[in-house]
């Protein structure tokens, strides 16, 4: 890597700086959506310089659950079945699926779902929400046997173009919520400040200023009736986006079950003291940094999930929390271990099944929130298992 690109991909730089000049330095959630989203020069949106496989992947930046073994989806294709059975079998059952990544999930939760012998696959369709061109090329490339002609798999770019009321079925998506472009908080004098980015000297600035929306000051407010406050120097992430998307998901779905996996915790574990220097860490070549201002637009950036605000911000739009468990004990409700034992023990599969249940890495780190809507509270096989007391999520203290 030479010293013009250590800085990030030279066009895409030239396009923030040239916002910057113009209207004054961004906020930190504005320079991570160009960083991530840019039409042109995005990291998720470039289709000339690859495909999603150099992103997402071994050979790529970062690795997800589809990447280690196809147990996640193979248990959620079970779940999604029970579902359809509470929801008694509507025709179609619609599976949306946010932010598909490759679209491997997608191939084996379709590949799973096509060994039933009942009318669960003929009444299936699985409709791909994604709005990076680079992604969904992966995807059509990974799902040609059920794209096409029999209209299995369809593609939209944003929920917002789906109607009000119009899915019956289940709205999933896995690591969606946490690329999404956060604000980034510290605590200096007392107040909460917010990051901007400037460009000088052919680099990005931080500057700490007044925070740029109410929004945010409402958040926190929210977190001070749970009792969470921040000491001085505390640094931390807001996503405001992932409660307009929760809203988006309300707004579409109309019977069905919202399953929502990503990194993340309660919002008194997310904003505890352990964690003042937040989450936000970005991907390159499978290493880890906390510096967003090399490489921009050739790594990935994310921030852990605050599952107790994601989850009042759909209780509020009328999605009511089923359960909020951990992967490994979601694995183990849909018969993860009657899996392990079909296999050879200490064989590589073997270990990568493993991989998807480590206590102390994926199967506890990787969360679901499982909302429900125009169905009476269901008792999902996924959330058998439960490693949290009581309503954990609670958003009162
Ligand atoms: C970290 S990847 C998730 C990969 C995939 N779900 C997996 O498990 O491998 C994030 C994905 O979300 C997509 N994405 C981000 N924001 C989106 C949005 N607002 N609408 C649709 N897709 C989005 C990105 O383009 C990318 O495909």
């Amino acid at each position: 890597m030479n010293a013009a690109t250590d800085i990030g991909h030279p066009d895409l730089v030239a396009a923030i700086a040239d916002e910057i000049r113009t209207s004054g330095p961004i906020t930190f959630a504005r320079f991570m959506e160009l960083a991530l989203y840019h039409p042109q020069f995005g990291y998720y949106m470039r289709t000339a310089s690859g495909t999603g496989e150099d992103r997402i992947g071994w050979s790529g930046d970062f690795y997800t659950s589809s990447d280690v073994h196809p147990a996640l989806s193979q248990a959620l294709a079970r779940q999604v079945r029970q579902i359809d059975e509470m929801l008694g079998h509507p025709d179609p059952f619609t599976v949306v699926e946010m932010g598909a990544g490759k679209g491997l999930l997608a191939r084996d939760f379709l590949a799973a779902g096509q060994k039933a012998s009942d009318s669960f696959f003929s009444r299936l369709r699985y409709v791909l929400v994604e709005h990076s061109p680079a992604m969904r090329a992966s995807q059509q490339a990974n799902l040609a046997p059920w794209a096409g002609a029999t209209g299995r798999v369809t593609w939209r770019n944003s929920l917002s173009d789906c109607a009000s009321g119009s899915l019956v079925g289940v709205m999933l998506s896995n690591e969606l919520v946490d690329a999404f472009p956060v604000h980034r908080l510290v605590i200096e004098e007392g107040e909460p400040k917010e990051i901007f980015v400037d460009y000088r000297d052919r680099r990005f600035h931080e500057s700490l200023r007044p925070l740029s929306t109410p929004a945010l000051a409402d958040y926190l407010q929210r977190l001070a009736q749970l009792e969470i406050t921040f000491s001085e120097g505390y640094r931390t992430e807001v996503n405001l986006n992932a409660l307009a998307w929760m809203q988006e998901v309300a707004r579409v779905l109309a019977r069905g079950i919202v399953i929502t996996i990503d990194y993340g915790h309660t919002a008194q574990d997310l904003y505890g003291p352990d964690r003042r220097r937040g989450t936000f860490l970005c991907y390159h070549a499978q290493m880890t940094s906390e510096d967003p201002y090399r490489l921009v637009g050739l790594q990935d950036m994310t921030a852990h999930v605050d599952f107790s605000s994601l989850a009042a911000a759909g209780q509020d739009a009328g999605l009511p929390v089923a359960g909020y468990t951990n992967q490994m004990s979601f694995l183990m409700g849909l018969g993860v271990e009657q899996m392990l034992e079909t296999l050879e023990p200490g064989s590589a599969e073997f270990q990568s099944l493993v991989q998807l249940l480590r206590p102390e890495g994926m199967g506890r780190t990787f969360k679901l929130l499982i909302q429900h809507k125009g169905m009476a509270s269901p008792e999902l096989d996924g959330l058998r298992f439960k490693p949290f007391f009581g309503s954990v999520l609670a958003m009162q203290s």
